[in-house]
This record gives structure tokens, sequence and C-alpha cells, in this order.
């Protein structure tokens, strides 16, 4: 491996503006899994709202739409740019109970010192597989939350098993690559496995666990995830070092060829959900 590979700890995915539009395709087809997982929580008017790692705030607007004036939402991201947009989106919406902070969701305790009352909830979504020390997001999120607060996250465990039927060992090939980028930054595609017990050494009961084995076909709405996810992010790869060009250009064309054909399905990455609380 190349020095250039690790030398930075810049988000994996990068925070341009087609990462930016990525999220907000995300957020559309996955909005319903957020909501579900919300309302289980119980997640209402008037509450007071972490969101950690918020990225632009497609679930941070959601979240204070939820909440109403009376409540409030705070979301964390360490992308000037990212909150520079949700600021923005926050101020044009009229949502005077949503702001956004710069910072490290792992070190929480030093950016929500103002925020006053604790949380009823704090929700981290694709956050807790990028960052080096989950437990540390956690350990900062319990201090802040009420007495039956909720912590509420949706993240991927077993990523790697995404495919596509029929097989491709190429596709095979290049999702092993991602996985090996995402973890030279720190990152593990498989957060969702440790997290019971992170959650449980912090003191919270686990109240729900459950899982997304979502499908995706060529034509459907839901084709667009994983088309949007490798046009953001296999040109990084590229620009880094992890990807070669002419594996790129080979996995596009299948790719192509495969978005033409409806006989193709792709089994997207396992996506898991839990709900846990601090005892009261
Ligand atoms: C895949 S995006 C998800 C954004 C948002 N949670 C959503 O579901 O739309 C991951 C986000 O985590 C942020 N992030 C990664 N590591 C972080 C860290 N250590 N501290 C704060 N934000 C971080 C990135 O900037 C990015 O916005």
């Amino acid at each position: 491996m190349s020095d250039h590979r690790t030398e930075t700890r810049e988000y994996v995915l990068g925070t341009d503006p087609v990462e930016l539009d990525r999220l907000g395709v995300q957020h559309r087809l996955w909005g319903d899994a957020a909501h579900a997982l919300w309302r289980r929580a119980g997640v209402q008017p008037g509450m007071r709202v972490l969101d950690v790692g918020c990225g632009p705030g497609y679930a941070s607007i959601d979240l204070a739409q939820l909440v109403g004036h009376e409540g409030r939402v705070v979301g964390v991201d360490e992308s000037e740019g990212f909150i520079g947009e949700l600021n923005r989106r926050a101020g044009v919406l009229g949502l005077g109970q949503l702001g956004g902070r710069v910072g490290d969701v792992q070190s929480l305790g030093d950016l929500l010192g103002d925020e006053g009352d604790g949380f009823d909830a704090a929700f981290a979504r694709w956050v807790l597989c990028f960052v080096p020390d989950p437990a540390a997001v956690i350990r900062g999120v319990v201090d802040r939350l009420k007495p039956g607060g909720r912590v509420v996250l949706l993240d991927y465990f077993n990523y790697e098993a995404m495919t596509i039927a029929p097989r491709e060992p190429i596709l095979d090939e290049v999702v092993g690559i991602i996985a090996e980028a995402w973890r030279a930054r720190g990152g593990d595609p498989d957060v969702m496995g440790r997290m019971p017990g992170v959650l449980l050494d912090a003191g919270l009961e686990i109240e729900h666990l459950g899982v997304h084995q979502r499908v995706a076909r060529p034509g459907e709405a839901m084709w667009a995830w994983p088309t949007t996810f490798y046009a953001s992010f296999l040109p990084r790869l590229v620009e880094t070092g992890f990807l070669s060009a002419e594996l790129h250009r080979a996995f596009a064309a299948m790719w192509e060829r495969a978005s033409a054909d409806p006989s193709r399905f792709k089994a997207l990455p396992p996506v898991w959900e839990m709900v846990a609380v601090k005892p009261g």
C-alpha cells in the first residue's frame, strides 16, 4: 500500500456537491426507515433531539419539523460546508428550532456545553461506521441525554454481503476495496456488530434491534442508491490510489450493462437499527 492511501484523516466519502446531492437521494430512499424508527423511539413535538454526524441536515430538517417550534434539534458534523448548508436550509424553511455545530462527534461534551437542558433523543445514521472511536461518541451522547432519553441508530453490519444477482466477481472485488479504504480512515463497515456491547457498557438498555435487507432492481427508485454511491465515491478511490482507473472503467461498464437489464437485482448492504434507553 502506498503512503498517500492512508496519510489523511479526511472523511472518506468527501463533502463535495455530488456527495451533498447523493445524501439527499439517500435520505429520500431511506427516510421511511428513519421515520418509523423515530416513532418507535417516541420522538414527538416539543422534544429536544441531537442529530449526530448530521451531514447537510436532511434528517435534521425532518426531525425539526417533527418536534416543532417548541422543540429543539441540534445537528453536529465535522464538515463546515455541510453545517453551513444545514443552517442555510433551516433559515430558508423558517426552522428556528434547528441549529448546526461544526465539530468532531467523538468530543460532543466540548461542543454542546452551552446547550442547556439534556436531550430526549440522539439519532446517528451512517456515522458511527466512519469514526475511529464509536464508544467515545456514545459516552458523549449519554452524558447529554435526559434520564429516559433514547439513542437511535441506523448503520451497517455485514456491509460486504452486498452483491448482485447473478453474481459479478468484479462487484465483490470493488466492494472489498471500498471496505478497505473505509477501514484505512479509521472506520468500520461492520460497526453495528459492536454497538450492542458499546451501548450496554455505556449503561444503556437495548429496547430494539432490527435489520433492513432491501433489494434494488434496474428501473426502480432504489437502484439510484448504489448508482449515486458509485458515482460519488469510486472517482475518489481512483484519486486516492485504492482503485485503479482500469478496474473503475471495467466496473462502470458492468454497472451500465446491469442497469439496462431487467433480469438483474442487487442485494443492498444490510442496514441495522437499534433503540436504547438511558435508565430513568
Ligand atoms: C454518510 S454521511 C451521513 C450524514 C447523515 N447522518 C445522513 O444520514 O444523511 C456521514 C457524515 O458523518 C460525518 N462525519 C464523519 N466522521 C465524523 C466525525 N468524527 N465527527 C463529525 N462528523 C463526522 C461526515 O462529515 C458526514 O457528514
